[in-house]
């Protein structure tokens, strides 16, 4: 063995270690047979027409059109995110400000390694809970990550955050709408938020960046009440993943975009992109950014997912599980049966056929979060198991 990563870093991988031995027993046995509602894989696989763009970008004439594209991305596609971007935000941006990035992930390392670059400020708040590989990146980049218990409604305790806004604070990271909890943040507790950090910077005399992982947001209901967190505050970035927009999570492509409103952002984005660099993350595949001109005009309507979501939410609750209605996402994060833990709820499921997420995985403990993304006839086998194994 040539080295090994520390010990807190191997801490923070074990939740998702140990659920992936649960996962594998799962799909050795005949369990396998009953429904995937752990991660948020589309089993009925991405609409047609998003595989026809993509083919038609695999077949296209033109020189060069498969070969290895500027950091940040080639300018077409960035056009065509920021036009995008302006219908939907209220901002102007800009095609520089659109920096194309290989999913999600790679988009969340160049803005923490951002923070690290900047040199003086190392703490990063973040409401919990949390997607699963958030604490895993500030460690990793050498961040500390500062948790702050979302509110019992699993909106932003604005009073918490303030309290934990301190002179080192660089930056607060947040997914709108939330994962695991699928819960929007409103824009009167994000205008807040927004002068909370507006006041803190004052204070301490650096700026504190609003991140803004805003991946799930196509699967929201009601847009005008999920609006991007990048309004509300100059210095802010909106991490964003097409995967799931287009169920093609596999294909690695996203972007961070910088806010218009953030001073000396020409700088900013120039950082953003020479990361891509330094860090290798590169860009995307040229086809996936050649795709994305027609991707962004396929119709993402998501009636089917909100249509399930309220019907499985109402059967949970009527069979006595306390389960928020959520806004958006592919999820739903009930509590588990008194006296019972997390882990052990989500062995039970699985060892009846039905595989879900433990809470441990979002920094969180006492519920599971359900992913709605398998079949129909994979959700009419797990809704009865799920009702069975409260009352047992
Ligand atoms: C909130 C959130 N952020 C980031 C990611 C990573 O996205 P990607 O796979 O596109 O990199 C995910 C994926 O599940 C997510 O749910």
């Amino acid at each position: 063995m040539l080295n090994a990563l520390p010990p807190d870093l191997q801490s923070l991988l074990r939740a998702q270690e140990r659920f992936e031995q649960i996962r594998q027993r799962w799909s050795r046995g005949p369990a396998r047979h009953g429904a995937d509602l752990a991660y948020a894989n589309p089993y009925a696989g991405p609409p047609a027409e998003v595989k026809e763009a993509i083919t038609s970008a695999m077949q296209s004439g033109r020189a060069l059109s498969l070969q290895y594209t500027p950091y940040g991305g080639a300018t077409i596609p960035r056009r065509h995110v920021a036009q995008d971007l302006r219908k939907k935000h209220e901002l102007p941006y800009q095609w520089q400000d659109v920096v194309l990035t290989p999913g999600a992930m790679a988009g969340l390392n160049i803005v923490l390694r951002s923070l690290v670059a900047e040199g003086h400020s190392r703490r990063v708040l973040m409401p919990v809970p949390c997607w699963l590989d958030y604490p895993l990146y500030l460690q990793q980049q050498g961040l500390q990550s500062v948790p702050v218990s979302l509110q019992e409604d699993q909106h932003l305790d604005l009073g918490a955050i303030e309290e934990a806004l301190h002179e080192d604070t660089a930056a607060v990271l947040l997914s709108q709408p939330g994962n695991p909890t699928g819960i929007s943040y409103h824009e009167q507790e994000l205008r807040a938020l927004g002068v909370l950090l507006e006041q803190a910077e004052a204070r301490h005399g650096h700026p504190i960046l609003l991140i803004s992982d805003e991946c799930h947001r196509d699967f929201v209901e009601d847009a005008s009440a999920c609006p991007s967190a990048a309004r509300f505050h100059p210095h802010a970035v909106m991490v964003y993943s097409f995967g799931k927009r287009w169920f093609i999570q596999g294909q690695r492509i996203g972007f961070v975009a910088v806010s218009p409103n953030m001073p000396q952002r020409e700088d900013y984005r120039h950082l953003l992109t020479q990361l891509c660099r330094a860090m290798g993350f590169c860009t995307p595949t040229a086809l996936m950014q050649n795709a994305l001109i027609d991707l962004l005009a396929v119709n993402d309507d998501h009636a089917w997912l909100h249509q399930r979501r309220k019907e499985v939410a109402r059967t949970l609750q009527q069979a006595g599980y306390s389960c928020k209605d959520p806004d958006g996402t592919f999820f739903l994060y009930p509590r588990v049966p008194e006296g019972m833990s997390d882990f052990a709820f989500c062995e039970q499921l699985a060892e009846q056929g039905v595989l879900v997420l433990p809470a441990a995985m979002f920094h969180d403990q006492d519920q599971v979060r359900l992913s709605l993304t398998d079949t129909d006839a994979a959700m009419n086998r797990a809704l009865p198991i799920l009702v069975q194994a409260l009352s047992s």
